[in-house]
């Protein structure tokens, strides 16, 4: 083992060290996270009424709550290799502008072309459509990470790709269309007027610019309709948090060969894949009891699932096409006003995050746009790495933290996720630059409007 004080600015695994396995959180949580419900019967959902939607294989990992690890198969390993292992940098430059006395690290899954850490499982979801024989996949976008990932994973196996892709995002990111699209992909801006509930959505909100929500209800709609079609998605799902531990698993395996601990680790959370799987392994000797670590969720002002959401069943999507699941939520009728982070507009939170929350394993923290593009651009100019606003939440809580090391003088150590790069969301930083970033955070009234309409809220029987 190397001593701390040679820690050198990145820190790469070896091919070889690639982990083999993922890891199931919720085989050593003592209060497992709730079953997704069937809407129409409120019993949960079965292996059978699952596999209409979903990809055979990938439904047994959504509902094996007692296996701790899965093998990863050797064709999704060799395609890792393409653009892991990903480093662990020590943000040295980040420590220095901000004269902390902490230690600050994060994990950087951006150094793929699709910028970001969703294609981790994109291409294990990828690989089980086409090994189940499936002509294509559907899926939902919102910043468009998750679809250039899908697209990337689908032409390597030679799948089709249909996304949906959140308007807003469709509008302001044309280029990363394009990019799916020269991947293969066919891009639709959600809400649509092909799908019966595009077209009912677009009746009830005129004008609207989409959500995750909405774009998901789109996809499973067309996955049903098409025969050899099945829909996947890009987080929220316990299969997302599984294949993303591998961001934990070589962050710790970093960590471990310089003997390093941390003492914070941090995520900005959407659906909460990237940090579940950041925390996989560390919250894995929490639960154990084996070692103590403090876990931030953070999430934008303007969507605040878990800091101002309710614990309760709800639709995973706007369109009420998908199953119940118990989670922390805002309510899936919620339309996030504009945020230029748009993989972090979903109303609802992974149950895995949801019960550790609840359990008050885990810490949630919400911070708004502008605060959140000032880390961004500062973590840039110190660091190199443009960050995308997504992860620039993260960026903006390790930053926090760092700066209360100065005021306490304690040499903590930072892990946060730098889960992308953000080149294509430059209208975002221009209305940063600009002085027209919207700050908006709803209000207490528009968010119990909201939790009215959840079905399991103040709901006895669920
Ligand atoms: C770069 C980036 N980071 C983070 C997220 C948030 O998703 P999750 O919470 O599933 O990691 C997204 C979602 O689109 C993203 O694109």
């Amino acid at each position: 083992m190397k001593k701390n004080n040679e820690v050198p600015y990145k820190i790469y695994l070896e091919e070889s060290e690639l982990p083999k396995q993922w890891y199931n959180i919720r085989a050593d949580m003592k209060n497992k996270p709730a079953p997704l419900l069937n809407p129409a019967t409120l019993k949960p959902m079965t292996q059978e009424e699952l596999s209409v939607v979903f990809c055979e294989e990938l439904v047994k990992q959504e509902i094996d709550d007692q296996t701790a690890f899965f093998d990863i198969p050797e064709e999704i390993i060799a395609f890792y290799k393409m653009y892991r292992p990903a480093p662990l940098v020590r943000a040295y430059f980040l420590e220095e502008k901000l004269k902390t006395p902490a230690k600050i690290y994060y994990k950087f899954e951006g150094n793929n072309t699709s910028g970001s850490h969703k294609l981790n499982s994109a291409i294990a979801q990828a690989y089980y459509a086409k090994k189940q024989g499936l002509k294509g996949v559907t899926t939902e976008t919102g910043a468009g990470q998750w679809g250039t990932a899908l697209s990337m994973a689908c032409s390597y196996f030679d799948l089709d790709c249909q996304v949906y892709m959140v308007k807003v995002s469709y509008e302001q990111k044309p280029f990363r269309r394009e990019v799916m699209r020269t991947y293969g992909a066919q891009v639709t801006p959600s809400p649509s007027e092909f799908t019966e509930v595009g077209r009912k959505i677009l009746a009830e909100h005129p004008g609207t610019g989409g959500s995750l929500g909405c774009a998901i209800s789109e996809a499973v709609e067309v996955a049903l309709g098409k025969d050899g079609y099945r829909y996947v998605l890009g987080s929220v799902l316990n299969q997302v948090l599984l294949h993303q531990s591998v961001i934990g698993l070589e962050a710790k395996a970093a960590m471990d060969k310089y003997g390093i601990s941390p003492d914070v680790i941090i995520g900005c959370a959407g659906g909460g894949s990237n940090l579940g799987g950041l925390m996989a392994p560390f919250i894995r000797e929490k639960l154990k009891g084996e070692k103590d670590y403090q876990f931030i969720a953070i999430e934008p002002s303007s969507c605040p699932s878990i800091t101002r959401g309710v614990y309760a069943y709800d639709f995973c999507d706007t369109g009420k096409v998908c199953p119940l699941s118990k989670m922390y939520t805002l309510g899936s009728g919620f339309m996030p006003s504009p945020n230029h982070a748009g993989g972090l507009r979903y109303h609802g939170m992974n149950s895995v995050l949801s019960q550790l929350f609840e359990d008050k394993l885990i810490e949630a923290r919400s911070v708004g746009q502008t605060e959140v593009f000032e880390a961004a651009e500062l973590f840039a100019r110190v660091e190199g790495t443009l960050p995308a606003p997504e992860s620039a939440h993260a960026i903006k809580g390790a930053i926090d933290e760092a700066l209360k090391c100065k005021e306490t003088g304690e040499e903590k150590t930072i892990l946060f996720g730098l889960t992308g790069t953000g080149y294509f969301d430059m209208k975002a930083y221009e209305k940063f630059h600009n002085g027209e970033m919207s700050d908006y955070v709803p209000t207490d009234e528009e968010l119990q409007a909201s939790f009215d309409g959840i079905i399991g809220y103040n709901n006895p029987k669920l």
